[in-house]
């Protein structure tokens, strides 16, 4: 699905004037997982932290108010949410297009540690560098470690706290084992919360790094997750492995 773009004045063409390719990335499943699982987790880390230490109380009775339970409400249902986002995800990842797949740490295979070692130094070195179509490897490692490995910890440690409030049920036979395992239910809290942090500093990451890369490759990154398309010169190599 390549359409060809001519863009007036693009850097870098003696021409003044540099041709672009239109391709078509990230597929719509792909986009809808990205938002959902963005304002999920921005609901559950700020409902989260409520829950943590509840700054704002009510005056009256609570059951006049219910804040904490709304709260509580929220979270779960954000939780919902993204765990349905999470294997959704996971299903695209076999069934989707090859972008879909891309940056996937290939740890056993010596190009792809080439491919995390050079885009680290493109980015300390504000270099053009290389060109990649779908997620460079230092992305894809850290989307793996970051909302991967990381999401699966809070879905176990979240649904097993869950599951307290309803002994002998569905969860609790799921993953009530996880509470004995950490320690009890206070440390399990506490895994969770550790955890919650560590969204926070990818999201934060995440953000200051695809803006970086949006203006230092000039192909439309941030864009490219709302359409799906990003823009590649004709002569560009693609290097997505
Ligand atoms: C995905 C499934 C998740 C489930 C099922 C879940 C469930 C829960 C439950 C049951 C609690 C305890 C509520 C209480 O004690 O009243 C809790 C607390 C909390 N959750 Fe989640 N959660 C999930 C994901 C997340 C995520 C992704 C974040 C942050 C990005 C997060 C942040 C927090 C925080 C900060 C607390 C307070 C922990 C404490 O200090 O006690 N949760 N969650
Ligand atoms: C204004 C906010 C955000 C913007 C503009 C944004 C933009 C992007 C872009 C452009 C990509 C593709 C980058 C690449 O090629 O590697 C991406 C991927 C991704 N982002 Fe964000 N992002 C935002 C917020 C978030 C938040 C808050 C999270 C979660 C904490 C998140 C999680 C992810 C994940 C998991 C991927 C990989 C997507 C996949 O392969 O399914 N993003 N984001």
């Amino acid at each position: 699905m390549a359409g060809t773009v001519t863009s007036a004045g693009a850097a870098g063409a003696s021409t003044g004037e540099a041709r672009y390719r239109r391709i078509y990335v990230w597929q719509r499943p792909i986009r809808l997982f990205h938002w959902v699982n963005a304002l999920a987790i921005t609901a559950l880390f700020s409902t989260g932290l409520y829950i943590a230490s509840p700054v704002l109380t009510s005056t009256g009775e609570p059951y006049d108010n219910f804040v904490m339970g709304r709260v509580r409400q929220i979270h779960f249902v954000a939780a919902f949410v993204f765990a349905i986002a999470f294997m959704w995800r996971i299903y695209w990842f076999w069934f989707g297009n090859t972008y879909a797949r891309s940056g996937f740490p290939y740890v056993w295979r010596l190009a792809w540690w080439k491919d995390l070692f050079r885009q680290a130094f493109d980015y300390l070195r504000l270099d053009f560098g290389h060109i990649h179509l779908g997620h460079n490897a230092l992305a894809g490692l850290s989307y793996t470690i970051f909302i991967i490995a990381l999401g699966w910890a809070q879905m176990f440690t979240g649904f097993a706290m869950y599951s307290e409030s309803n002994p002998g049920g569905f969860f609790d036979g799921l993953v009530g084992w996880v509470l004995p395992l950490l320690g009890g239910s206070f440390r399990t809290h506490m895994w969770h919360h550790l955890f919650a942090w560590i969204f926070a500093t990818f999201a934060i990451v995440h953000i200051y790094i695809v803006i970086l890369d949006g203006r230092q490759y000039r192909n439309g990154l941030i864009s490219s997750m709302i359409m799906g398309r990003k823009f590649v010169r004709v002569d560009d190599e693609d290097e997505s492995g």
